[in-house]
């Protein structure tokens, strides 16, 4: 059963979601504290990082995350919202739906949706190096029958984030086969009707360069290199466990 990012939340008031943590991943579909402006209109906010903007440091620098937080990820917020802002129907529809079905929507909800769901998820998949754990008996099995050895699987996850051309992400997913690696262009994921490969994410790493730019330049190798201390693997744990059960 797949478990459903809790993204929608309430645009005012205090009960909004200040955390992207574990907790803010519920196993059925989220019940938004949503800010209704039309009988279940869903209004995104941005939610708080489970850590501070200078919890990564060694890997990506404060000043890179709290630009991305909150300027690149509210704006995908912000346009989001602004996307559906004239239509009640898609406004109700739960993130995940939309993206399932975005070849029949706009590019602003391809594009800000994918945006909003992407780095939602991206924060919740690192902490502080030290803290994240390690891949557990049952992934790490999964891991070693599909790609050989877990440096094997981070060397072709690698390869998908370095060859991925311009913006996008490289992700690990669940797929009726099993483990895949694959890679999206811009803001779109393999939850997307458009992907090459649709499955379930465990793991991503956003690889445009407003990502890492500041700290290593054109150097996405190096990023990628340092980005595995602060894999947040008790989150890819949980993940895989809803994805296989
Ligand atoms: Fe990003």
């Amino acid at each position: 059963m797949y478990r459903t990012l809790a993204i929608a939340t309430a645009a005012l008031g205090a009960a909004a979601c200040t955390t992207v943590t574990s907790t803010a991943l519920a196993s059925e579909p989220a019940a938004p504290v949503a800010t209704e402006t039309s009988a279940a209109a869903i209004t995104y906010t941005l939610p708080d990082l489970p850590y501070a903007y200078d919890a990564l440091v060694g890997s990506i620098d404060a000043q890179t995350m709290e630009i991305h937080h909150s300027k690149h990820h509210a704006g995908y917020v912000n346009n989001l919202n602004a996307a559906l802002a004239d239509d009640a129907a898609l406004a109700s529809q739960p993130l995940e739906d939309l993206l399932a079905n975005v070849s029949t929507h706009s590019t602003a909800i391809r594009n800000n949706g994918g945006g909003h769901y992407n780095h939602t998820l991206f924060w919740t998949l690192m902490a502080p190096a030290g803290e994240g754990g390690a891949p557990s008996t049952e992934l790490l099995a999964d891991i070693d029958a599909t790609f050989g050895s877990l440096d094997a699987f981070k060397t072709e996850f690698n390869k998908a984030a370095t060859s991925q051309f311009g913006s996008g992400w490289a992700w690990l997913v669940v797929t009726d086969d099993g483990l895949k690696i694959t890679s999206t262009p811009n803001q779109d994921n393999p939850l997307m009707d458009v992907a090459a490969v649709q499955g379930e994410p465990l793991l991503a790493v956003d690889v445009w360069e407003h990502a890492y730019y500041l700290s290593y330049q054109n150097r996405r190798a190096d990023y990628l290199k340092t980005w595995w201390n602060v894999v947040n693997w008790n989150e890819v744990n949980s993940l895989y466990e809803a994805a296989k059960s």
